[in-house]
């Protein structure tokens, strides 16, 4: 609050709800579709947690009408989704699957005709097998696949679409792809596969943004990529050296060439001293990466806080827990954690946003995804009361407001996520959604947290967490 009235945002703001294909989808088998990177590894033995599969997820592919339907009675008027590239080309090229074209028009045209307006990311993680198997994105080759599945989107949807994402996480995708095996596909220390597939992340995020620019469709274009500010764990300089070093690994690897044309010079140094050449980089590469976007999307879920570890490998630094976090999921005062333990900082959401406009220019900003895993479920009356959810949003909106007296140029906020979902590796154990979802009966449930978001979109404003839900 300040002055006793709620913390306004700027009107058009959008207040929008997230979730990605494969998490949420399921009918894997429908339409023609066939499998992506994720069927095959969530199938292999081990993988994920419990054996959790993405087969029927949500079943939201069957039951978007009403999911559409729920969007609409929470008041929100965005919604973040994703094409699943397998629905559209199975096999990853031509033939062209018109069913799942046109599954995604009739979701778009029901969400603009309840007022929502669609934010859709091409790239979600899901990619089709078949192009797995020809080396995947480590291969120069699915970079052209890419852009030839976005200009197909681009044609069918461009008329309505107004707000496109290329790739959600690039980091990600590589580090827990590439270096950690705990993703699709699944490889293990391979950090000339990690930087490799960074590359053609970040040539495919070019490539598409002039396919689009040369589509003629309205509407702007950006990516998604999870930032965390990064701060030291002590006061020493191995420890700020660490902190800077990491910065480049994790956020200015993947800003830097999209707004400045250039890699880090200290995180490139870096890699060519663990894999040797980075020759897959060509002349030009780095002009095609350094396209104008219309607006920049931000995943943001929690900072990293850096200790020096030399003689680690491949880096020499450990993200380390900050001491006096509460593992409890409770609010006490320190830093608390939700109940993955991810750290909940939401200051530290303003100086990134303050940073990234220092930086990088003033791109208008959106945050893709925030959000926190807390697994209350419905209680005896039916209510689901997830409290601390509501404080995280309520955190994390102020921590906005903060950025946007700072002059951030902010455009929207998608909460991760509009319901409970396949969270990868994790498999169903963790719950994001401001809405419940019962795995046995696929029944949604609205959570307290869900009534509180829809009143700040309602207000288009801050109201306070402590008024509860409507
Ligand atoms: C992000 C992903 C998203 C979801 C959230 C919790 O890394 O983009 O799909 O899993 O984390």
């Amino acid at each position: 609050m300040t002055g006793g009235s709620p913390m306004k945002f700027p009107e058009g703001f959008l207040w929008g709800l997230a979730t990605s294909a494969y998490q949420i989808e399921g009918a894997v088998d429908a339409d023609g579709r066939r499998p992506s990177i994720w069927d095959t590894y969530s199938h292999t033995p081990g993988k994920v947690d419990n054996g959790d599969t993405g087969d029927v997820a949500c079943d939201h592919y069957r039951r978007w009408r009403e999911d559409v339907d729920l969007i609409a009675s929470l008041g929100v008027n965005a919604y973040r989704f994703s094409i699943a590239w397998p629905r559209i080309y199975p096999t990853g090229r031509e033939p062209l699957e018109r069913r799942g074209l046109d599954h995604y028009s009739r979701l778009i045209d029901a969400l603009l005709e309840r007022g929502v307006e669609p934010v859709v990311t091409l790239y979600h993680w899901d990619l089709p097998q078949a192009l797995e198997d020809e080396g995947g994105w480590r291969n120069r080759d699915t970079v052209e696949r890419f852009v030839e599945y976005a200009q197909t989107c681009f044609d069918a949807y461009g008329d309505r679409v107004r707000w496109w994402l290329t790739i959600n996480e690039p980091w990600i995708i590589g580090l827990l792809g590439y270096l950690h095996g705990l993703h699709a596909p699944g490889y293990k220390n391979d950090v000339l596969g990690e930087v490799t597939v960074f590359h053609h992340l970040l040539l495919a995020h070019g490539r598409a943004v002039q396919e689009f620019r040369a589509s003629g469709a309205g509407g702007g274009i950006g990516f998604a990529p999870n930032l965390s500010p990064h701060y030291p764990a002590s006061d020493s300089d191995a420890d700020r050296e660490v902190t800077w070093a990491s910065d480049g690994y994790v956020n200015r690897w993947f800003l830097d060439p999209v707004y400045r044309g250039t890699y880090p010079q200290d995180q490139w140094e870096r890699y060519e001293q663990v894999v040797g050449s980075l020759d897959f980089v060509r002349d030009g590469d780095l002009a095609t990466i350094h396209q104008p976007t219309d607006f920049l999307g931000i995943n943001y879920y929690s900072f990293r806080m850096m200790q020096a570890a030399p003689g680690d490998r491949p880096w020499p630094w450990r993200v380390v827990v900050p001491e006096d976090v509460e593992t409890t999921g409770g609010f006490t005062g320190g830093v608390a954690s939700t109940e993955a333990g991810t750290p909940i900082v939401p200051w530290a959401l303003t100086d990134l946003l303050v940073r990234v406009r220092n930086d990088y220019g003033a791109p208008p900003i959106m945050i893709t995804e925030n959000g926190a895993v807390y697994e209350e479920a419905p209680g005896p009356d039916g209510r689901v009361r997830d409290e601390r959810r509501v404080r995280f949003i309520h955190d994390h909106l102020a921590a906005l407001h903060d950025a946007l007296e700072q002059g951030v140029p902010l455009v929207g906020y998608c909460h991760w996520s509009l319901m409970d979902n396949f969270e990868w590796k994790l498999g169903y154990a963790q719950r994001f959604g401001l809405v419940h979802v019962d795995y046995e009966t696929l029944a949604r449930t609205v959570k307290d947290s869900g009534r509180y978001y829809a009143r700040i979109a309602a207000a288009n404003a801050l109201v306070p967490a402590e008024a509860g839900p409507a």
